[in-house]
């Protein structure tokens, strides 16, 4: 029985010692003590053996067994171990390489501006709003006090869809909308596409306005001038001037159209601002009581101020960009030049 035990010991050590990787170990480990495994089965003969050697053979196989089991573990760890370096090995980084390439993204000049026009604006206290760009007449035209077949349309020809419904032709829009949405005193802005019937060098019939709209009780052109000049400054820098010419729109009165100092030249006279050191950028005045009242806001207690920007021009003035139509062509090589310092 000894020598049996002696002989089985051997082979299963060899047999462990002759093993590469764990899958074979499995199948010694199964061989050895497998439900059919030769200890298995030693230790099931232990019935047919004399009881007066069975404490001693018992003591053998349960030798064996652990002397086997220690084998099959220290072998299992170092396998183990052998299989982690092979791993850690080839998936080595190597740090030293150049990386690869990552492609940065840019922001569209119209983005950045409505971006950074909106950040302005909500740290002024406003809030950002949306309107559809698909719009009713009434909103679009009547509400802001332009009615059917009043000349002033003629300055913003869009395109309708049925008689009453049209892309929009102004953030304006949104005014009436709010207004009936909301109790004074509020401030809002809007930024957004726009839509006209216009399609030149200068003039694209996509394009895009920010909407501003204050209604409070006691406000003034003083209170427009400082905040137009405020965002401005924080938009263009601290040197901006801006100059106030008389104007007509028919949902403000007064009226009047926003220049400022070239924010290309600061004021010296450049390319881009024809040499006067001024361009206009937007259209604002005191909101007509008449679309107060349209909207339901008692134009005797309350009044407002509003403006519209040309975001496009904004945001080209903001990034040296000379002609409105790269702006729309999705050109990358023109994208790709937006990428500055943000
Ligand atoms: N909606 C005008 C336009 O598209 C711009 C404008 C002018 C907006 C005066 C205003 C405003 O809110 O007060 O030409």
């Amino acid at each position: 029985m000894k020598e049996e035990l002696l002989s089985l010991e051997k082979e299963v050590s060899q047999k462990v010692d002759a093993v590469q990787d764990l899958k074979d170990l499995a199948e010694i480990k199964v061989y050895v003590f497998g439900k059919n495994g030769v200890i298995t089965n030693l230790s099931k003969g232990m019935r047919d053996v004399e009881p007066n050697q069975r404490k001693e053979v018992g003591m053998l196989i349960n030798d064996l067994r652990n002397k086997l089991e220690n084998k099959i573990q220290e072998k299992e760890k170092l396998l183990e171990e052998k299989l982690l370096n092979e791993k850690l090995e080839s998936e080595k980084i190597d740090i030293t390489q150049p990386g690869k390439d990552c492609k940065v993204g840019a922001l569209h000049p119209t983005s950045d501006v409505i971006d950074k026009l909106t950040d302005i604006c909500v740290n002024m206290g406003f809030s950002v709003v949306e309107g559809p760009e698909i719009e009713t007449d009434y909103y679009n035209f009547e509400a802001m006090n332009i009615p059917k077949n009043h000349p002033s349309r003629d300055m913003q020809d869009t395109f309708f869809i049925t008689n009453e419904i049209l892309l929009r032709s102004q953030t304006s829009a949104v005014q009436a909308r709010e207004m009936e949405k909301r109790k004074p005193p509020f401030k809002i802005v809007c930024p957004g596409k726009t839509y006209r019937n216009d399609s030149d060098a200068t003039h694209s019939p996509v394009f895009h306005q920010l909407e501003g709209l204050v209604v409070d009780e006691n406000i003034s052109m003083a209170d427009l001038k400082s905040m137009l000049l405020t965002l401005m400054k924080r938009l263009y820098g601290e040197d901006t001037v801006i100059r106030f010419r008389p104007s007509f729109f028919p949902f403000t009165e007064p009226s009047i159209e926003v220049d400022l100092t070239c924010p290309t030249c600061h004021g010296k006279g450049c390319s881009i601002c024809k040499g006067t050191g001024m361009l206009e950028l937007l259209g604002a005045g005191i909101v007509n009581p008449k679309v107060l009242e349209m909207s339901g806001i008692d134009s005797k207690k309350y009044r407002g101020f509003a403006f519209g920007f040309g975001l496009d021009r904004a945001g080209m003035l903001l990034n040296n960009i000379s002609n409105i139509k790269s702006l729309f062509k999705n050109d990358i090589r023109f994208l790709e030049q937006m990428k500055g310092e943000r």
